[in-house]
């Protein structure tokens, strides 16, 4: 066993690892962080997304070991039944999303990609969640989603209005 410390959404934990636990395990199973979710354990489908140090990282492809000392930003971590996120918030108002299983890790994908892109064309968001699968939603309400929270949270929805 391993001691790890890490920062997982503003709360410092310590706990003894085995060397091959993954990090989306270890947040699930010893953490309690059951909002991100296992999709196929084999770093294709993205529903394990989280932020490591502020970049968005696939869980199931990082030991919970590497990320001893680091800050990790899980979906429970970005915002609160009444405050969300402006991209949880856009994802809601676009029907981002039906069965669900999939936005927790888009969202942090489409987190990463408005920080890095504030202002992203469709093209630029399909590019940017294109390691994110979703099987229901065709994604269509996704990319208007990502769209919405862009002019929000750079401060134009109310000029240019929401997409429907
Ligand atoms: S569970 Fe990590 S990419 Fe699918
Ligand atoms: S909403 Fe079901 S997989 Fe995306």
């Amino acid at each position: 066993m391993t001691r790890v410390s890490m920062r997982v959404d503003g709360v410092t934990y310590t706990d003894e690892v085995e060397p091959r636990t993954l990090l989306v395990h270890h947040l699930r199973e010893a953490l309690g962080k059951v909002g991100t979710v296992v999709g196929c354990d084999t770093s294709n489908c993205g529903a394990c997304t989280v932020h490591l140090d502020g970049q968005a990282v696939k869980s199931c492809t990082v030991l919970a070991v590497q990320a001893d000392g680091a800050e990790v930003t899980t979906i429970e971590g970005i915002g609160s039944t009444d405050a969300l996120h402006p991209v949880q918030k856009a994802f809601h108002e676009q029907h981002g999303l039906q069965c669900g299983f999939c936005t927790p890790g888009m969202i942090m994908a489409s987190i990463d990609l408005l920080k890095e892109n504030p202002s992203p064309s469709e093209d630029e968001v399909r590019e940017g969640i294109e390691g994110n699968l979703c099987r229901c939603t065709g994604y269509q309400n996704i990319v208007r989603a990502v769209q919405q929270a862009a002019r929000e949270m750079s401060g134009t929805s109310e000029t240019l209005g929401a997409q429907s």
